[in-house]
């Protein structure tokens, strides 16, 4: 089997965290930023820790300044993965790093993202749908203001909230205004939990969110009950394997707990989260599990089904996946 040649839909994405360190490079020495601490000396990101990852990314993202700038990204993005095999993404895009919040200046952004995902449909027939993302280590105040935006653009490209950053940084709940407010807004809605936070932290996204997607959500192994409830109400995880063993989570593949989820009967699919930083790419994480797992084409059929029947897109768009 080459896994090379399999279709995959992925769920979980984070626009800035899948730019390539020589598209930060090029757009630094355009723009004269100084990238110091960012990449080590074989030009890769550069990071001991998940903390510090996030300081890296962030620095990573100052060079991305305009709508222009993500146009050109998601349009470099879009290109690799199709080159995965990917036909159908979802993309974590945060008003925070495109316009600061505002509304306006968001729209701007938003316009040039979906014109660089409409070339590469065209292109390549891969299909992109944007989930707005409040960074939860910025605080609730910012949420809100992210899940304005996502509610004032939500349509057939915006069309769900997840919030992703320091999974220690305040509690869930803090954070329910900003769901309440994009659930209103017809939003789907998902919550990174499970992967720095425990079994505690899944189980408050799921009552006090009211996410039907949980981003990772790997830590739910830690506790049977937990495993056991989101196989009965079919909460389906976004597993990024390799982001889990490259930030530390786990040592090896071997321990990497989505087989047993899945034979647990959790609904698992499986995503890339930030593939450069972490030296991966759909086509990786797939070998990695037939190599670790013996997972086989009708493993990894199932986890598209999986993951196109939890795609937060239209009934058409879900067709052409199935
Ligand atoms: N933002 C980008 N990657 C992330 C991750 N793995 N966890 C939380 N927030 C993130
Ligand atoms: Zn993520």
């Amino acid at each position: 089997m080459s896994v090379t040649d399999l279709p995959k839909v992925e769920l979980h994405l984070h626009i800035e965290g899948a730019a390539p360190p020589a598209f930060i490079r090029g757009l630094a020495q355009e723009k004269g930023v100084n990238l110091t601490g960012v990449f080590d000396e074989q030009g890769n990101y550069a990071f001991t820790d998940f903390w510090h990852f996030l300081k890296v990314y962030e620095a990573a993202t100052e060079v991305l300044k305009t709508p222009e700038d993500f146009g050109r990204l998601t349009r470099a993005v879009l290109e690799e993965s199709a080159a995965n095999g990917v036909i159908y993404t979802e993309a974590f895009l945060s008003p925070d790093f495109c316009g600061g919040g505002d509304l306006g200046a968001w729209k701007e952004y938003l316009h040039a993202i979906e014109e660089a995902a409409r070339a590469a449909e065209a292109a390549d027939g891969i299909i992109l749908k944007g989930i707005v993302t409040p960074v939860r280590h910025f605080g609730p105040e910012k949420a809100k203001k992210s899940a304005l935006c996502a509610a004032e653009t939500a349509g057939s490209f915006i069309t769900g909230l997840g919030m992703g950053g320091d999974e220690k940084a305040g509690k869930p709940g803090d954070f329910a205004y900003a769901f309440d407010m994009a659930r209103e807004a017809g939003l789907r809605l998902t919550c990174h939990a499970g992967e720095w936070g425990g079994p505690e932290s899944v189980r408050q996204a799921l009552d006090d969110l009211r996410v039907e997607r949980i981003g990772h959500g790997v830590r739910a192994i830690e506790d049977p009950a937990l495993v056991e409830r989101l196989a009965e109400d079919g909460i389906v995880l976004e597993v990024c394997p390799g982001s889990n063993v490259a930030l530390g989570l786990y040592k090896t593949w071997q321990d990497h707990p989505v087989e047993r989820l899945r034979e647990a009967g959790v609904k698992v699919t499986v995503s890339t989260d930030d593939p450069p930083f972490f030296h991966t790419t759909m086509n990786h994480e797939y070998d990695r599990l037939a190599d670790t797992f013996g997972w086989d084409e009708g493993s990894f059929a199932e986890i598209n089904l999986t993951a196109a029947r939890a795609a937060f897109c239209d009934e058409e768009t879900r067709a052409a996946l199935i």
